[in-house]
């Protein structure tokens, strides 16, 4: 998805808009759109050619409070627009589609496991993953840096998951399929084969693992298996399902982070003089570089009883998509929000969502990616485009797959 800065008084006809289209994120420019949603309809109802409806939520209070309120807003019938009213099979089985108080139950051992204080015993290993992933870097010249992002989480979530590291590019291209499935890089026939192709081909993958496994393991599969539910252990498409996720989860978002700072830097190579300049702008940065990529850029709840969202009536039964590449450019909380500031603070991002269902996997995220910046700034000393940039199709994940830079070195090859 584009990234720009809206002059702020563009001309949108709001009724030509399509919100749904995968295509408009690759190839057109949601930002003015956002913008003026946020100042002229907040909350707004958008109804697709088949008659299905949906409202968009794009200011930071709306997206916070939609999140947050679980009992109003459930996650249990689809969290995706891509499945608009299609009702959800994993609901009540998977964390993200499971509704307090059940989704602790599911969450609570992922959280444990995930915590910034277990993965600090795993620090060379991601240590050892980003050096690998950054590794073209050093050889200087052209490189495609979103190529090399995308390969990154696998290797640390293949990893702390106990997958075969010969899986690891068909478990990376069956994900982003999974997410994308009219991306034509990704499709493998039209985007429903697609999808229910990569579905097969994850589920099936899980199914083999889990049954198959070493139960002595100690890995993050192992975990899941060990969740109690009901009183009972997790069933086989509800580790299945939570495996999937899990996975999803990392692969798709964290590459995104990378690749669209990195397109910051070129296109201002003084926000990364001065990260280069400053080791202390590291956290920072990765916090400005997840609030900027916004990898996740929307995430949908169905009403449960009728309720009000910036002054519009939601009926029970409604679907409502939050925009949270939107709600990361709100004015009234981020202060020249279209600019990507490395020292910007405070940065109350909703990157990672809110409420309940924050991502489980935000402290790995945090931890690799300021591995990444850290190592970036001691290899990089700058960023050239080399070639065209192209963006993902899809409305569920900003990102890109194509960004061939060149880069110049810092003293040495930084080995
Ligand atoms: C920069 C990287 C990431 C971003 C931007 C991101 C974004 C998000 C967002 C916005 C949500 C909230 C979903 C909702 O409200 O319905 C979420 C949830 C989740 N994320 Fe992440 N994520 C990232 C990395 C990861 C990683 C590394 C993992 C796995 C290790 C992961 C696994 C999950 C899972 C399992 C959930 C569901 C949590 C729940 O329902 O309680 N994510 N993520």
């Amino acid at each position: 998805m584009r990234i720009t800065r809206p002059a702020g008084d563009d001309h949108v006809d709001i009724d030509k808009v399509d919100l749904f289209d995968p295509g408009w994120y690759a190839d057109g420019d949601p930002h003015p759109v956002w913008h003026w949603l946020r100042v002229n309809a907040p909350a707004h109802r958008q109804t697709l050619p088949d008659g299905r409806r949906f409202w968009s939520v794009t200011r930071h209070a709306d997206a916070c409070r939609v999140l947050r309120d679980h009992e109003t807003f459930t996650s249990e019938r689809g969290t995706l627009l891509c499945a608009l009213d299609r009702g959800d099979p994993a609901g009540g089985k998977m964390m993200a589609a499971t509704d307090p108080p059940r989704h602790a139950l599911l969450r609570e051992p992922l959280n444990h496991a995930l915590s910034a204080r277990a993965l600090a015993q795993r620090s060379e290993m991601l240590r050892s993953a980003v050096r690998t992933a950054l590794d073209p870097a050093r050889d200087g010249g052209v490189w495609d840096l979103a190529a090399a992002a995308a390969r990154l989480p696998m290797a640390f979530t293949g990893t702390l998951m106990g997958l075969p590291e010969q899986d690891w590019p068909d478990l990376i291209r069956w994900t982003w399929a999974a997410i994308a499935p009219d991306d034509p890089d990704f499709g493998t026939g039209d985007p429903d084969t697609t999808l229910a192709t990569s579905h097969h081909a994850l589920f099936g993958y899980f199914r083999d693992r889990i049954r198959h496994r070493d139960p002595a393991r100690d890995d993050l599969v192992g975990t899941l298996l060990g969740i109690r539910l009901d009183g009972r252990e997790l069933r086989l498409d509800e580790a299945v399902y939570n495996c999937y996720s899990l996975l999803l989860g990392a692969n798709v978002t964290t590459p995104h982070v990378i690749s669209a700072s990195a397109a910051a830097f070129v296109a201002d190579p003084d926000a990364y003089r001065r990260l280069v300049d400053d080791p202390g702008l590291v956290d920072r940065t990765v916090e400005e570089a997840l609030r900027w990529s916004s990898p996740a850029n929307h995430f949908m709840r169905y009403a449960i009883r009728d309720t009000t969202v910036a002054g519009r009536r939601i009926s029970a039964g409604e679907a409502v998509a939050v925009w949270l590449g939107s709600a990361n450019r709100d004015a009234s909380v981020f202060v020249d929000p279209y600019r990507f500031d490395v020292t910007r603070s405070p940065n109350r991002h909703i990157a990672f969502g809110y409420g309940p269902h924050f991502c489980v996997g935000a402290p790995l995220a945090r931890i690799v990616l300021r591995m990444v910046f850290a190592e970036m700034r001691r290899v990089v000393t700058n960023f050239e485009l080399a070639g065209p940039v192209r963006h993902l199709r899809s409305n569920f994940v900003a990102g890109i797959t194509r960004l061939p830079v060149r880069t110049s070195l810092a003293g040495g090859d930084g080995r």
